[in-house]
């Protein structure tokens, strides 16, 4: 089923933030899986191939960039997504171990999702903040840090009643609708295709 075909103004506002060539067509593919995964949890086939559509590549070409990014889905996920850093100071720091507690715990593996929807539980690679392992991530929100297996049960109980705690530390930058980007006060980082200046004839 299409997701696009009544979104056009979407589209084109997606499209209007990179150059009008096929190179630019395609580097909307992230921001359109986003939208996807947002309003689906994963991504699909058909979807996949609806996007691929969109900025003339392939589904396989969808299907590799998704690959590279532990935060696309190819499978439902349930209403909390669980992801385990499991890259080296994490493992030192005991990830494997909170690992087998927290699939046993809540006895669910990698593509599965618990039989209430609640928890689908992920491996993923270093999430950048090694400092503070073993770290967990939830959905797209930020990080819990330091995770104990008794600070994993805490969160685990929080959740099934709906009301786990803020993060550690919530994830430092984020995309606004327009493509900005911005930290978790409000400030801009790195730069928009809007802020380019156009060339001029000389420069061209
Ligand atoms: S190794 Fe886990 S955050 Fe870097």
């Amino acid at each position: 089923m299409s997701y696009f075909a009544d979104k056009q103004p979407l589209v084109a506002d997606i499209f209007s933030r990179y150059p009008a060539s096929p190179q630019g067509r395609r580097s909307a593919l992230m921001p359109l899986l986003r939208e996807v995964q947002n309003a689906f949890g994963y991504v699909s086939e058909t979807h996949a191939a609806e996007i691929a559509s969109l900025c003339g590549t392939t589904a396989t070409e969808v299907r590799s960039v998704m690959s590279f990014y532990s935060t696309y889905h190819t499978v439902p996920t349930g209403k909390y997504h669980l992801q385990v850093c499991s890259t080296l100071m994490c493992a030192l720091a005991g990830s494997d171990e909170l690992w087998d507690h927290l699939v046993s715990t809540l006895d669910v593996q990698p593509g599965e999702v618990t039989g209430d929807g609640r928890f689908s539980v992920q491996k993923v690679e270093c999430l950048g903040s090694c400092g503070t392992a073993p770290v967990v991530q939830i959905g797209d929100e930020g990080y819990y840090e330091n995770v104990t297996r008794a600070k994993c049960d805490r969160l685990i109980k929080a959740m099934r009643a709906d009301i786990p705690p803020p993060p550690d530390n919530p994830v430092p930058v984020t995309v606004r609708e327009d493509g900005r980007q911005m930290t978790a006060k409000g400030e801009r980082v790195g730069a928009s295709i809007h802020d380019l200046a156009p060339l001029t004839g000389s420069e061209a």
